[in-house]
């Protein structure tokens, strides 16, 4: 498997404008995702995680404006590629899937969790409407969602608040992405459901090295999931490098808050934990 970076972001430096004038949000961001070296990104609330994955898709909220800075997906400055809708699904089309903290934003309130799923993949590889309610019904079983051909007819008001973040999951990962840019994906679902969607995201960098980015304020989960770490604080990066470094020994004030602080997490080499 090539470890070339599938993504890099390099000095990363985002204002936003509103009536106090311009804020910076995120102040010199840099990171690389290679395959098969899933990088968790976390950080107190306000930190700018979820900025990052925004830019990186492109998905700036009013009044965002990108300083400085570059994301290069497979070799391409994808900023600079323009923002908007166009931008948006070209990225998309190129192979970076995003999981949204608040399912409500990403799924359609009176279309079916199924055609949702299926929808920009059906028209991409010209599935028939048979073949894509079968991807979706798969989709959603793979993701733990139990009895999943009902599901599939569901609209989302119908489904709980895990159920629907699963939904999301499955609508991502329907595109077959190269890197997915997660943000607190598995927070709503029970233990039993989360360690069953980490299983899914272990697989597919294992079997076909997809990039991960995945946000999360669970050091437990990043233990098994990501070789790599970032800490964010007020818009920066202030401690980054392979996983096992930091939790051995954490060099600033908030990862070594974070580390004491996360009762779950296994004591002993990183290895056997993902190797369960
Ligand atoms: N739509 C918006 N308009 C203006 N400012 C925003 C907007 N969204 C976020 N911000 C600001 O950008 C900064 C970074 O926010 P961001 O949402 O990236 O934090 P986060 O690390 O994802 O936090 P959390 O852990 O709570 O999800 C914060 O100061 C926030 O107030
Ligand atoms: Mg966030």
């Amino acid at each position: 498997m090539s470890t070339e970076p599938l993504l890099e972001v390099s000095h990363l430096t985002v204002d936003i404008t509103s009536a106090q004038g311009p804020r910076r949000i995120l102040d010199d961001i840099s990171l690389s995702i290679a395959p098969g070296e899933p990088m968790g990104l976390v950080g107190e609330s306000g930190s700018g995680k979820s900025m990052t994955l925004r830019t990186i898709l492109g998905m700036l909220p009013h009044g965002a404006r990108v300083v400085s800075g570059e994301v290069r997906y497979a070799g391409h400055d994808i900023l600079t590629a323009g923002v908007g809708r166009g931008y948006r699904s070209s990225v998309r089309g190129a192979g970076i899937s995003m999981v949204f903290q608040e399912p409500a934003i990403a799924l359609n309130p009176v279309m079916r969790v199924g055609q949702q799923i299926t929808d920009a993949v059906a028209e991409r590889k010209r599935l028939s409407r048979r073949a894509a309610a079968d991807l979706a019904v798969e989709l959603l079983e793979r993701v733990g969602i139990p009895d999943p051909g009902r599901r599939a007819r569901a609209y989302p008001f119908e489904l709980s608040g895990g159920m629907r973040q699963r939904v999301m999951i499955a609508a991502a990962l329907a595109q077959e992405p190269n890197v997915l840019l997660c943000d607190e994906p598995t927070t709503a679902l029970d233990v039993t459901i989360q360690a069953q969607v980490l299983d899914l995201f272990r697989s597919m960098q294992q079997e076909r090295g997809l990039g991960l980015l995945y946000v999360t304020h669970d050091l437990a989960v990043v233990a098994q999931l990501c070789t790599a770490l970032s800490v964010m604080q007020g818009g920066r990066i202030v401690e980054q490098g392979g996983l096992q470094a930091i939790f051995d020994d954490p060099q600033h004030a908030y990862t070594q808050r974070l580390l004491r602080s996360t009762p779950r997490l296994p004591a002993g080499p990183l290895d056997a934990v993902v190797a369960q």
